[in-house]
């Protein structure tokens, strides 16, 4: 028996890999995706999980994948989940369960197992993807099987089994980090009412504390993708990475919600994802300028169904390829330039140009023009208006009295 787990080298995948051991009596093949967590989390991690009792680590990169295949794909799409969220840890779930799936069947695995809980999202996406990727490999959620429920627990159990692992009992709260964002839950925030403390945020200064003077930087974009910041081309890893200090520099990015779980319950999370706030506002600003009415309503109306299905771990499936064909699309004219200001954790747009603008200043000027004749607008609000009238006309009142 053979299973590849999903570890991190913390301590909830450290106790998985003996547990599995013992009640599953098999092989344990550690796999560790390199979203861009940093280094921090991966130094050393090999080492750890063959510590832990793992048979062998396989740390795969997957930054520039899942920059290129995922994170920019969805930016065209204008997805923001629940209004607010841009779904950084989301994301990432794909593109880890796709390298897990190839790892188990490189390896010849029986078996997928992840540390996600029985109480949240994670499950679901990482799940779906083993579901459409990998339906004869079987799947354990220790999470769900095991009764240990708190971190002394676990230490207790490693412990038990000499297994040395550096995890404190008192860490307050859970963090999921890649390139595009880190989340960060539990403690205090628990609580709706209270105010995430400074020690919450770890990317992002203080708006308080951010640099009194703003800082404008420009971005240029092809067809909706981006080719250069402040004249200057970047990888797509490069680009996010650079962004991220930047704006976070300026306490951009910060957001602190109450969301809704797709397994039904409420939870309050504090992410950051400050190249994320810049793009977005960047690629919105370049939208107005180049989007007619109606497909920019589409747009909108896209960006909340793509939120929906890769918040709700849909990414193989049909509808992602036929979603994402329609922002390829609706991308097709956004090449020109933006500029934004970063001050004191705000994003604002100051400027965009574009040579498939449809702004035209001979028609909208209130100063005199020679385009637009006024009197047309007289014909069409009578038709605009004409069923208003016909009910008026008919004694039936608008305005309830
Ligand atoms: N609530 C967010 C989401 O579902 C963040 C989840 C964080 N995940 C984690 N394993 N810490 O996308
Ligand atoms: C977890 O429960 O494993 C993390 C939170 C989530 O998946 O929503």
């Amino acid at each position: 028996n053979k299973v590849v787990l999903a570890y991190s080298g913390g301590l909830d995948t450290s106790a998985i890999v003996p547990w599995l051991k013992e009640n599953y009596d098999c092989e344990v093949v550690a796999f560790v995706a390199d979203v861009g967590q940093g280094d921090e989390e991966l130094e050393g991690v090999e080492a750890k999980a063959i510590a832990s009792g793992a048979s062998s680590c396989h740390v795969v990169d997957l930054k520039e994948k899942f920059a290129r295949e995922v994170i920019y794909p969805t930016l065209k799409t204008g997805a923001i989940y629940e209004g607010q969220y841009l779904l950084g840890t989301a994301l990432a779930r794909p593109i880890i369960a796709e390298a897990q799936v190839a790892i188990a069947k490189q390896v010849g695995a029986d078996a997928l197992c992840h540390g996600c809980t029985g109480k949240g999202n994670d499950q679901v996406r990482f799940e779906s993807a083993f579901a459409a990727l990998a339906p004869e490999l079987k799947v354990i959620a220790p999470w769900r099987e095991w009764s240990m429920r708190s971190r002394p627990q676990l230490l207790a159990y490693l412990a038990e089994r000499n297994i040395p692992c550096s995890a404190s009992a008192t860490k307050i709260y859970s963090r999921d980090a890649n390139l595009w964002h880190i989340s960060t839950e539990g403690g205090e925030l628990e609580d709706p009412w209270c105010e995430p403390s400074e020690q919450v945020w770890t990317w992002t200064a203080a708006p308080e504390q951010a640099p009194d003077k703003p800082q404008y930087i420009q971005l240029s974009f092809n067809q909706g993708e981006l080719s250069h910041i402040d004249g200057q081309a970047y990888s797509a890893v490069d680009a996010i990475l650079h962004l991220n200090s930047v704006a976070g520099a300026h306490g951009v990015g910060r957001l602190d919600m109450v969301e809704n779980r797709l397994v039904g319950m409420k939870s309050r999370g504090c992410y950051e994802t400050p190249a994320g706030a810049v793009l977005r506002a960047a690629l919105l600003g370049l939208e107005s300028l180049v989007l007619d009415r109606s497909v920019l309503d589409y747009r909108i109306r896209l960006g909340n169904e793509f939120a929906q299905l890769m918040y709700d771990g849909r990414w193989f499936t049909p509808l992602r390829h036929a979603l994402l064909a329609a922002a390829e699309t609706i991308a097709e004219p956004l090449t020109g330039d933006v500029v934004v200001k970063l001050y004191k954790g705000n994003v604002t747009v100051t400027q965009r140009q574009s040579p498939n603008s449809l702004y035209s200043n001979a028609f909208a000027t209130f100063d005199e023009d020679e385009v637009y004749n006024q009197k047309h607008a007289e014909g069409f609000i009578r038709l605009y208006s004409l069923a208003s009238r016909i009910r008026a006309l008919h004694g039936q009142a608008e305005d309830g009295d």
